[in-house]
Parts: structure tokens; C-alpha cells; sequence
């Protein structure tokens, strides 16, 4: 399993385990140490999935050493701002039990029902996550689901984001932001590369995957790779979670990977600002 390398020269594992929508508990658990017993070093957390204990639990029992993983963390919107978000930070290092985190990224761009603008709060957030950084506490920092326009402010930070993480996947491309990523050399994460699993239903996308004699997840994560994104598939299931990581031996055509940008149907995701919490 190759990696990607970050603009600071960290390694970071090219296809990850996601963990949004885990049930909390034995569920949860079970599945981080079904992934990581199948080869996935590389484990997407968040605060705001509610359950970090139980991926932390998980990571203890995999018996892996700590530097041989690739840990996220993201601070949820309700922590925003300097103080919040380094409070924030310690209790997801404690729920996950580590005392470091390879990766912290700001979860969400906009909150409309903050008293804040989000830009400054995005600003303050930013600059805990870059003394965290600084101070060794992050290997590397970034945001996550953030458009054009919410990138642009911090851009003109002294540290600028190494990641993006937003929803890409067959049928949703995000050009003009993943244009903006290029530019600054800001890898782009996938999540929901499967689209939730609901795109495994497309006719188009099983016709294709028929040609390559694989399962539409594969050809879904390919085609994430193919663009130079890092997908972060999730299943409960060990047997799916060899296969979304078994896309070393083919390659997908550029007339295929055309037909999967715009594949019909799945080009609505979440527009961050239009979600309040
Ligand atoms: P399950 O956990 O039962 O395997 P995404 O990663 O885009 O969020 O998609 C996750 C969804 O896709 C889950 O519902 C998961 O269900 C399903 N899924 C994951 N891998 C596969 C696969 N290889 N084949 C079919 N469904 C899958």
C-alpha cells in the first residue's frame, strides 16, 4: 500500500478507514480492529462521530504500534475558536488514547448560527491548530469540508492547510475547489467515496465495472485514486474491507474515468453553509 506524501514531507497512507456513522460500542470496536487486521493503517475520526472512545479502544486492542498509524482527528463546530478547539483537542487525544495526532483538521467551514463571523472563527481555530503543530502535538493540520471561498481566507495563513477533506466521489467532482487544492498542493480527501453505498446502484457505474471484472466499490475507489484524491471508503464487513483497498492491479481508462465525473444523479452533496447546527 503506497502512500501520498503532505506538502511538510509526511507520509500518509492512500486509501483510509472511515468511521462517520459507526455505531458507538462493540460495533464500532469490532470494526476498527476488523480494519486494521486487514491492512488499514490509516483511521478517520471525528469528535462530532461520538465515538472516539470506541476507536480508541480499538486502536489498543489492534496491538499496532502507535507510529505505524495514521490517526485523524477533526474539531467539531461547537469548538471552535483558540481555547475550545485546544480543549477540543486534549479530549479527543484522550478518548483515542494517544498523545499525538497525525492529522487535526477544522470539521466544517461555516456555522450561520454562530455569534461569530466564520471567517474569524475559522481564523482562531486555525491558529490553535497551528500552535499545535508548531509545538509537535499534529504532524500535520487542514480542513474539511471547505469550498473555494472558505479556503481562500486561509491562504493567506503562514501555515496553510496540507488537507481538504470533502465529499468526492463518481458523479460529484468538485472542480473549482479541487482546482484550488492543486494550486496549493492541498491533498483532497473523499469521503463518502461509495456515496454513502447508494451509488453502487448506478447501471453505468456496473456496466463499467463488469468490463474490469471488479465490484462497483473498487472501481469507485480507483477512480478516487486515479484523480489523486485519498478515499476513505467504510465498512462494517471484512470482506468489503479487503476489497475497498484490492486496486493495485488495474487501471481505470481515461474515457471511464470521463463517465464517472459526471455520472448522473449523484452530483448533489452538502453545502456547508447551508447546514446549521
Ligand atoms: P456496510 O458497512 O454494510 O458494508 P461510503 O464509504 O461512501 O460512506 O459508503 C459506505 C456504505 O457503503 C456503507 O453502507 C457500507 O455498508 C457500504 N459498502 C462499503 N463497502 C462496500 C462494498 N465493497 N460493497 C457494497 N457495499 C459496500
Amino acid at each position: 500500500m503506497e502512500n501520498y506524501v503532505l506538502r511538510n514531507g509526511v507520509e500518509i497512507p492512500k486509501i483510509g478507514y472511515g468511521t462517520w456513522k459507526t455505531p458507538d460500542g462493540d460495533t464500532c470496536i469490532q470494526a476498527v480492529e476488523t480494519a486494521i487486521k486487514t491492512g488499514y493503517r490509516h483511521i478517520d475520526a471525528a469528535a462530532v462521530y461520538g465515538n472516539e472512545v470506541s476507536v480508541g479502544i480499538a486502536l489498543q486492542n489492534s496491538g499496532v504500534e502507535r507510529k505505524e498509524l495514521f490517526i485523524t482527528g477533526k474539531v467539531w463546530n461547537t469548538e471552535r475558536g483558540y481555547g475550545r478547539t485546544m480543549r477540543a483537542f486534549e479530549k479527543t487525544c484522550k478518548d483515542l488514547q494517544t498523545d499525538y495526532l497525525d492529522l487535526y483538521l477544522i470539521h466544517w467551514p461555516a456555522s450561520p448560527s454562530q455569534y461569530k463571523c466564520w471567517k474569524e472563527l475559522n481564523s482562531e481555530t486555525w491558529e490553535a491548530l497551528t500552535d499545535l503543530y508548531k509545538a509537535g502535538k499534529v504532524r500535520a493540520i487542514g480542513v474539511s469540508n471547505f469550498r473555494r471561498r472558505h479556503l481562500l481566507p486561509l491562504l493567506q495563513e503562514e501555515i496553510i492547510p496540507m488537507v481538504n477533506q470533502l465529499q468526492l466521489h463518481p458523479g460529484m467532482t468538485q472542480d473549482d475547489t479541487i482546482a484550488l487544492c492543486r494550486e496549493y498542493d492541498i491533498l483532497p480527501e473523499a469521503y463518502s467515496p461509495l456515496g454513502n453505498g447508494k451509488l453502487l446502484n448506478s447501471d453505468s457505474l456496473r456496466m463499467i465495472a463488469e468490463r474490469y471484472g471488479k465490484s462497483q466499490a473498487q472501481i469507485c475507489v480507483k477512480w478516487s485514486i486515479q484523480h489523486g484524491f485519498l478515499p476513505l471508503p467504510k465498512s462494517l464487513h471484512e470482506e468489503r474491507m479487503k476489497m475497498n483497498r484490492s486496486v493495485d492491479d488495474f487501471e481505470l481508462k481515461e474515457e471511464d474515468m470521463k463517465a464517472l465525473d459526471v455520472l448522473e444523479g449523484f452530483g448533489t452533496g452538502n453545502d456547508p453553509d447551508q447546514i446549521t447546527f
